[in-house]
Parts: C-alpha cells; sequence; structure tokens
C-alpha cells in the first residue's frame, strides 16, 4: 500500500474487517440455530447417549457465544452487519449439497427415521467445524486482524473452542465404526471454502452498495 495515503489504508482495512465480521455472525446465528434441530434429532435417536447430547447443547452454546461476541464488535463500531443471504453460510450450502434442501426444509422426522441421514448431519458438523478451525488459525495470521485487538481475542475464543465442535460427531461417528467423512463431502467442504473465499468475500467487499441489517439475527429470540 502506498505510503502517504493512511486514510484509504484505514478504510480498506475497516472494510476488510467490517465484511469478515458480517459473514461470521451470519455463520454464528446459522450454527446455533441450526444446532437447535440436531440437538432434537439427536435426543430422539439416542436418548440414552447423554454424554454426546451434553457435547451438542455445550457446541450450541459456544456458537451463541460467539454470535455475541460479534454482536458486541459491531455495537462497538456504531454500526449493524452488512446483510448477507445463504449464499455465505458454509452449512446452508453443505446441507444443500449433503441433502438436496435448505437447512430449514431439513425435516428432523427423516433424519431421526433414516440413521444414515443422522450419520451424514454428523459428517458435515465434522467437516464444516475442521474448516472453521483451520480458516481461524489463518485468520490468527492475518496482519489485519491482528491489527484489531477486539476481533483477535474473538478469534482466540472461537480457536479455543473449535475443537470440542467437532470431536464429540467424529467420536460418535468412529464408536459406530461409520466413516468421519467421505471423498464426495471432504471435495464438497473444499469447493464450499474456495467459493466463499474467493468469489463471495471479494463480491461483498466491493459492493459498496451493500445494505446493513435493519435488525440483529437473534430479534425476536428467546434468550439464551
Ligand atoms: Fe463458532
Ligand atoms: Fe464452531
Amino acid at each position: 500500500m502506498a505510503r502517504g495515503h493512511p486514510g484509504i489504508v484505514t478504510a480498506l482495512r475497516d472494510r476488510y474487517l467490517d465484511v469478515v465480521a458480517s459473514i461470521y455472525i451470519y455463520n454464528e446465528h446459522r450454527g446455533y440455530t441450526s444446532l437447535d434441530r440436531v440437538l432434537e434429532a439427536a435426543r430422539r435417536h439416542c436418548p440414552q447417549d447423554t454424554a454426546f447430547i451434553a457435547a451438542i447443547t455445550s457446541h450450541r452454546a459456544d456458537e451463541r457465544k460467539h454470535y455475541l461476541m460479534f454482536r458486541r464488535w459491531f455495537e462497538r463500531q456504531g454500526r449493524m452487519p452488512l446483510g448477507v443471504d445463504r449464499s455465505f453460510g458454509h452449512i446452508d450450502r453443505f446441507i444443500g449439497f449433503a441433502f438436496g434442501r435448505g437447512i430449514d426444509d431439513l425435516d428432523v422426522d427423516t433424519v431421526v427415521a433414516d440413521v444414515s441421514a443422522f450419520e451424514k448431519l454428523c459428517r458435515v458438523i465434522v467437516l464444516t467445524e475442521q474448516r472453521g478451525l483451520v480458516q481461524v488459525e489463518q485468520l490468527l495470521r492475518s496482519r489485519t486482524i491482528l491489527s484489531d485487538p477486539v476481533m483477535t481475542r474473538i478469534f482466540r475464543v472461537i480457536h479455543r473452542d473449535e475443537p470440542s465442535h467437532f470431536l464429540p460427531y467424529r467420536d460418535w461417528l468412529v464408536r459406530r465404526g461409520r466413516p468421519a467423512e467421505t471423498r464426495a463431502e471432504r471435495l464438497a467442504d473444499w469447493c464450499i471454502h474456495k467459493v466463499l473465499l474467493l468469489v463471495k468475500l471479494p463480491a461483498l467487499f466491493l459492493n459498496v452498495r451493500t445494505a446493513r441489517l435493519g435488525q440483529w439475527p437473534d430479534a425476536g429470540e428467546a434468550a439464551g
């Protein structure tokens, strides 16, 4: 970046942080609200497995906590997140690939009745969370991220939490002698990540007309 243009450098940095945080807050919100369905499916599918159900409950609480950290980051900035749609959601795209329908159309009864569907759901979560861990490690090496102490703290918390978000599902699959991933799902995860990173993120960065949200994604939800 050319010297003598601190205003431009600062504006680009702020825009990048704004974009990253907007994509993250969407995904964190989508994460914990989707986990409500996973929790319901697990409680019905394997009610005796209390440790597994407790791990999913804790996972849900962590994603809600991550959401709130980003919400506070925006509140400190005095602005709302940029409005992003489901095409920015890693889990939205992955569920779409794996099940051929959106998260909201994923019927809990079907997932409970079909053990292979529940296993697939677990594999999608394992791959999504492992991807999340790698992504956070990359962000924690970014000088732009490190230039914002609050955002750095947020990503350090996420980094600490992330292993506990995929290990319970992986262990559950391994205990049943089931694969923790398939080649097709691994490839899908990689493609989704590349699309988000190389297409969606830059497009959002450049589209200065993207409107901000009018209300917080959790407006109207019961406090939790
Ligand atoms: Fe998270
Ligand atoms: Fe996570």
